[in-house]
């Protein structure tokens, strides 16, 4: 421990802490779904998904017993969903195997799934002040200025020697504010751009500051790759107002969610040539009318950036037995991705 650190860090915490709903209480079970609801979002996006999970399952035996569907359509425009997925099979995992209690360690918390180092010790910190060091990203930037440390943080190496430091500098004894305040201070004030340095309360001890390094540090290495993706959707209406859904399966984007019949393409592809797509010939013939068809909506994911068109389509005969369907009444029950849901709210399927 650096008394140095945590004084400071801590004396500014109890200054400009915000008073979050996750913050002064200890369940366990409130602070996992806070971390997990956090990881990837911030804490504006997150706060009222935590309000909405905390109060549709206040205990791990409710999450548990509720289905895949209910969780994805209350987690529906939170993004990655593998992220809920998770939460179910950990919270069945804890009903099935340790009676609806939930772990007291770091050990058996690092092991539910979706849990990682961060995690782990977050939880393990904040609800049971066990001395963990959370490293997340405000401590990456934190640390690699004031340090100076200049190893990449994506790399094995940096992960260990930011790990070993942070772990150096936790106070044991008060792990849980500790570790609040340095996230906390991460995020308020060493921001990743222009931070107020010259106001720092670390400023004098500040390795970046001092040499001009606050812009470059910390260091990545890897340059994400974006990949595009164009999603030609069709909402497909039979004569008894059914329309053609698919439940994503495969492990690439929103596994497990709803979407529309769908036409991936690899470029973009103009409406002429995509209505004479075979794919759309086999499913609904020739004989189909178009209702509507969208702008180009863009949506940016974190490694993909997905180009989206939707086609409203009505048929005069119905579907075939072997689509899987949903009433356009009851498309609202399901949980769809926030892109499919934002579409959704502004086309009136109902006077079609
Ligand atoms: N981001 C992740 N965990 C958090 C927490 N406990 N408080 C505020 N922001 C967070």
């Amino acid at each position: 421990m650096e008394p140095w650190f945590t004084k400071q860090l801590t004396a500014w915490y109890s200054i400009n802490k915000r008073d979050l709903p996750w913050r002064n209480q200890t369940n366990a079970y409130y602070i996992w779904l806070s971390e997990i609801i956090l990881q990837q979002t911030q804490v504006a996006q997150g706060l009222n998904y935590y309000l909405k999970f905390i109060k549709n399952y206040p205990t791990v035996k409710h999450l548990a017993n509720a289905t895949e569907d209910e969780i994805l359509k209350d987690w529906q425009g939170l993004g990655y969903y593998s992220r809920a997925r998770n939460l179910h099979a950990a919270a069945k995992n804890i009903v099935q195997n340790n009676n609806g209690v939930f772990p007291t360690n770091y050990t058996d918390i690092k092991n539910l799934k979706g849990v990682g180092d961060y995690t782990a010790a977050a939880v393990a910190s904040f609800a049971y002040n066990l001395p963990y060091a959370v490293v997340d990203g405000n401590v990456y930037r934190i640390l690699s200025r004031l340090f100076g440390i200049e190893t990449a943080i994506d790399s094995g190496q940096g992960k260990k020697q930011f790990q070993q430091l942070a772990t150096e500098l936790l106070d044991t004894k008060n792990a849980a504010t500790h570790n609040q305040a340095i996230m906390e201070f991460g995020s308020q004030y060493c921001k990743p751009v222009n931070p107020n340095c010259t106001n720092c309360i670390f400023n004098k001890k500040c390795f970046a500051f001092a040499n001009g390094l606050v812009a470059s540090l910390p260091v990545k290495q890897k340059k994400a790759k974006i990949k595009n993706r164009y999603l030609n959707y069709f909402i497909i209406i039979d004569k008894n107002k059914n329309v053609i859904i698919n439940r994503r399966s495969i492990n690439d984007i929103w596994k497990g969610l709803y979407e529309f019949y769908l036409i991936e393409t690899t470029k973009q592809t103009s409406e002429l040539t995509i209505l004479k797509h075979s794919q759309l010939l086999n499913i609904c013939g020739l004989n189909f009318t178009i209702k509507h068809s969208s702008i180009e909506y863009k949506h940016i994911l974190s490694h993909q950036h997905l180009y989206t068109k939707f086609y409203v389509l009505t048929l005069k005969s119905s579907h075939k037995k072997s689509n899987k369907v949903c009433s356009v009444k009851a498309l609202k029950k399901l949980a769809f991705p926030r892109l499919i849901d934002k579409f959704l709210n502004n086309c009136d399927l109902d006077i079609i």
